[in-house]
């Protein structure tokens, strides 16, 4: 009796809260995460999946929603937002660019008290060329840092497409034409930004090469080249970084938008890659959001109210399913639930911009490629005077414009960074450039659109009698050249990848003038990606390609020109004699396509044919003989590296080998090697490249004298290529040579080895095939070796 009367009292007690949770709204993180989902209705499944939108006035852009216009951004400048659920206890997330630094408004309206600037960085390119994994991932840390302490769930970096052509006009957001290189450091940069807690975008999944008509550009591809070159250093950083989120590219593959691609972003990245996160649009990408949603693209950036209604009415209608629907809000919800936001992470905003200064000063010192020192001009002795030429000198480029820029607090400039380190610039040339920059800025056009390039300022034409007094008062001659480039648009061959008239008379004058008397002339790169050289490369004494080197610019460049820092980068994409020498010349980039649509800043329908199949940069330059002007992998020090034997663990490969040999620093001054190993695949039925970067490696700053021991780990896969009648990676049978060198084409060691049988090392699906027979390069058939 006594036991029922307690039973009964306990049930009592029971039913109030029985009904209160029954009646309770379940709460993310709190509740299971089926139920929240089987909480929401449609209308709140399609917001999760739509963004906020953006407050722009454009024409032809779609204006946000009069309720979410009225809620303030957590982070002004930020590039985008998705929804608040506060009901359920979600949280809108912040998204914000991108691949040089953190891109937010550094002035807010609402606190004059406080500015809000991130650190510019060197450019993707410059980092990569540092061949430096470990120093990615320092930057990434860092960058990492900074959206963690500015309140920013997830950054929208790294970009990763290829370098397929030089005028690509975001090649500066890259990292290389060849796709270990980009996914190694893609996969480094990622599982630094991430190890602090905050999320990152790899981007524009895939084949984003190019900015001509990028939002209708359908582009042709081989599967093969796809597999091998354009989807290969996304799958390196899926698999090495599981990225939270992906961005699904603008362009079309083969006749499909890439974010309404079910074979692009279900089958290959999560089916085969193993992706868990989600993947959301670029910025008004594609044209269907259902096609979007059903495809796998799970978020719809910036988003606009006329997604989120469609994706309502394809549910009610059935044209959409609720599972599909749920699998995609599912996804959002773990990324959620990771994010410092949902977690209540304090933030500072203000990160310790000083120290990361420093990091970006010494990341651009590791990434500037040393191209000619004839007669060791370089580095400068100390106190000299120098004569600064070019624009660029006084006015530096730090970094492409678009998403890929960044509201530094400030930049150093290359004079102000040489004076810094104890050199005197000659004055009344320093005057003359000072005039006359700030004149034409001040007398500038606008740029055609907010995000887009100001019409560059013309280089100034020196008079003879100007560069004669300098010959007579300054030590040497130092002349920047400068190129920047960004969103929206491709560089072109004119003035941009060739150098202007006015810049090739300028080293040609100069070099005549100091060489007369004795003097070295020493030109600066200051580019986001590969320009013309031979033409003018015989007169300066050096060449130091310093790229778009961030906010520490001038100070980095000056390390580098004083032996501050020995020079370690080499080229992650090849420098071609001309312009006409690029595989994809003829086919970049692309045409327009007959269309009734009215022109709009979404562009037109066109089209690009990719009939280099896989040969793009040195794979093309090496295979067919054509000589670049510095190939790929190239790059001096201002000391010498012995590359000692190579030993091989087997002569047969069974699961995996290791390829090892010393490198010895056998010159006057501490200095880094980037040691590469390339390999040669026996003929077999497919077309191959004549070597393939299959592994690389820096060495730590080596004292004079002093070695180190580097191994190699290769296996079957890395010998692989893509046989698309057979839709898998095949290792063929017989002998393999493998090649190390300190570049491309400076093979110091080589050695063989045998795979016994042929091994398919992998099975993949015959997906995005092209909807036109592409008359593809083959490689000539004897290949010189
Ligand atoms: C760019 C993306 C960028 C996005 C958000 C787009 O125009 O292509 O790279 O992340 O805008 O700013």
């Amino acid at each position: 009796m006594l036991s029922l009367r307690i039973a009964l009292v306990a049930i009592l007690l029971l039913v109030p809260m029985l009904s209160t949770s029954a009646q309770d709204v379940p709460q993310l993180g709190e509740a299971p995460l089926q139920d929240v989902i089987d909480a929401m209705t449609t209308k709140e499944k399609a917001l999760l999946l739509v963004g906020m939108g953006f407050s722009m006035n454009i024409p032809g852009v779609p204006p946000m929603s009069p309720e979410d216009a009225a809620i303030p951004e957590k982070v002004p400048g930020a590039a985008g937002r998705t929804h608040a659920i506060d009901r359920l206890g979600i949280p809108s997330l912040t998204l914000s660019d991108g691949p040089a630094g953190v891109r937010i408004e550094p002035i807010r309206e609402s606190d004059s008290t406080q500015t809000y600037h991130a650190t510019a960085f060197p450019v993707a390119t410059l980092l990569a060329s540092s061949w430096d994994t470990a120093l990615a991932h320092s930057v990434g840390t860092v960058f990492g840092r900074e959206v963690r302490e500015y309140g920013i769930d997830i950054l929208l970096a790294p970009g990763m497409n290829l370098h397929r052509n030089p005028l690509g006009g975001r090649n500066f957001e890259y990292y290389s034409e060849d796709p270990l290189v980009s996914g190694s450091m893609a996969a480094a940069f990622v599982n630094g930004v991430e190890s602090e807690g905050v999320g990152t975008s790899i981007k524009h999944f895939a084949v984003n090469n190019q900015e001509f008509n990028r939002m209708q550009l359908n582009t042709h591809v081989s599967e093969r080249a796809l597999r091998e070159l354009y989807l290969k250093g996304f799958e390196i950083a899926v698999k090495e970084a599981q990225p939270w989120t992906v961005m699904s590219a603008y362009n079309l593959i083969n006749g499909e938008y890439a974010s309404e691609s079910e074979a692009l972003l279900t089958t290959i990245l999560r089916d085969e890659w193993g992706f868990e996160g989600f993947i959301m649009t670029d910025w008004f990408g594609g044209s269907d959001p259902v096609a979007q949603i059903a495809a796998g693209n799970d978020v719809l950036m910036p988003g606009n109210p006329g997604q989120t209604e469609a994706l309502v009415t394809a549910v009610e209608n059935g044209t959409l399913s609720e599972e599909t629907l749920d699998a995609s809000v599912e996804r959002v919800l773990q990324v959620v639930l990771a994010s410092p936001t949902f977690r209540k992470v304090a933030y500072s905003d203000a990160p310790d911009l000083e120290a990361h200064a420093a990091l970006a000063r010494q990341a651009a010192t590791e990434g500037m490629v040393l191209l000619k020192n004839e007669d060791e001009a370089l580095p400068l002795p100390a106190s000299q005077t120098i004569a600064l030429f070019g624009n660029a000198s006084y006015d530096l480029v730090v970094g492409g414009t678009g998403s890929g820029d960044v509201n530094e607090a400030y930049a150093v400039s290359l004079d102000a960074g040489l004076k810094e380190a104890g050199y005197t610039i000659h004055a009344a040339l320093e005057g003359d450039y000072s005039r006359y920059i700030e004149e034409a800025k001040a007398n500038r056009p606008p740029p055609p659109m907010p995000f887009m390039l100001p019409p560059p300022i013309a280089e100034m034409p020196v008079d003879e009698a100007r560069i004669q007094q300098a010959v007579q008062n300054a030590d040497v001659a130092l002349i920047t050249l400068g190129r920047n480039s960004g969103e929206f648009a491709d560089r072109v061959v004119e003035a941009d990848f060739d150098l202007t008239e006015v810049e090739q008379a300028l080293i040609q004058k100069v070099s005549g003038a100091f060489h007369a008397v004795g003097k070295d002339v020493v030109v600066v790169m200051n580019v986001g990606g590969v320009t013309e050289v031979a033409s003018w490369r015989d007169a300066p004494d050096a060449i130091l390609l310093a790229w778009q080197p961030g906010q520490e610019g001038g100070n980095a460049i000056a390390d580098v020109l004083s032996g501050q820092v020995n020079p370690s980068g080499k080229l992650t994409s090849s420098f071609p004699v001309a312009y006409t020498d690029v595989p994809s010349a003829e086919n970049f980039p692309g045409k327009e396509l007959p269309s009734d649509d009215a022109p709009s800043i979404f562009g037109v329908p066109s089209e690009v044919v990719y009939d280099e199949g896989i040969y793009v940069g040195y794979r093309y330059y090496n295979t067919f003989g054509v000589e670049p002007a510095y190939p790929f992998g190239y790059g001096l020090s201002y000391t010498d590296f012995d590359y000692g034997d190579v030993t091989l663990s087997a002569s047969m490969l069974d699961e995996e080998m290791t390829a090892t040999l010393t490198v010895t620093n056998t010159g006057e001054v501490e200095g880094r090697e980037v040691v590469q190993v390339y390999v040669s695949a026996p003929a077999g039925t497919l077309d191959k490249p004549k070597s393939e970067l299959r592994a690389f490696a820096k060495t730590d700053l080596l004292e004079p004298g002093s070695s180190q021991t580097l191994a190699f780990t290769l296996t079957a896969a890395d010998l692989a290529s893509y046989d698309a009648a057979r839709s898998a990676w095949v290792a063929a049978a017989g002998t393999y040579t493998v090649k190390i060198g300190a570049s491309s084409r400076d093979i110091r060691q080589q050695a063989s080895f045998e795979l016994a049988e042929e091994q398919v090392v992998e099975t993949a699906h015959p997906v995005l095939v092209p909807e036109m027979s592409i008359k593809e390069r083959t490689a000539p058939a004897a290949q010189e070796d």
